[in-house]
């Protein structure tokens, strides 16, 4: 598998400014409160790693696997917890984050689980958003980046399980 850097979408410089941004904005919306960053794997592992150290308050970090496309590039329509919250999030300001916002389905079905377990308080945060593409009743609340339909790799996001170490944002054709 090779990257090609022609088809760059969104740059590592880019990136960088806009987290710090949203982690600042983050950081004075939620100003005197603590947040529970729930992180969901793969896909976001590392916008949410570059994303709290940009959020100035009391963080504690949780993961949580649901089930993806696979080396599909199509959605399923249906969500399978793989791994659970592993903390209880009763009376916690939960921020849940992701790589992409697609069809929503994904975010919706986390959103639900969240707010069942008795959060105080349940926001969103997405590094991309496909808005073209959505399915379910749901728009994020922190968005760094709003895409056409088209396929994208790196930073986290990948093809076949490749491209997550990739700096920069491209598209994958
Ligand atoms: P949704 O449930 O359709 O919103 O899908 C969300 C998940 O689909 C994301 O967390 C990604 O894992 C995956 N996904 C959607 N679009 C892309 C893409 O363009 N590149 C890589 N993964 C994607
Ligand atoms: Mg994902």
């Amino acid at each position: 598998m090779e990257e090609s850097k022609e088809n760059i979408l969104i740059t590592k410089e880019q990136i960088t400014e806009k987290v710090k941004e949203i982690g600042h904005i983050i950081s004075e919306d939620y100003k005197g409160e603590e947040i529970y960053v729930l992180s969901l794997l793969r896909g976001s592992f590392i916008f949410a790693a570059d994303l709290v150290r940009e959020i100035k308050l009391p963080v504690k970090i949780g993961f949580m696997t649901t089930s993806s496309y696979g080396n599909e590039e199509v959605s399923k329509g249906k969500v399978k917890i793989i791994n659970d919250i592993p903390d209880n999030i009763s009376g916690l300001n939960v921020l849940i984050v992701d790589d992409i916002i697609d069809t929503g389905i994904t975010m919706e079905f986390v959103y639900k689980h969240v707010k069942k377990l008795g959060a105080a308080s349940v926001k969103t945060c997405t590094l991309l958003d496909k808005p073209e593409r959505r399915k379910a009743g749901i728009a994020p609340d922190y968005c760094c980046f709003e895409i056409p339909d088209v396929f994208v790799v790196g930073y986290g996001l990948n093809y076949g399980d490749y491209f997550r170490n990739v700096p920069y944002i491209f598209n994958w054709n």
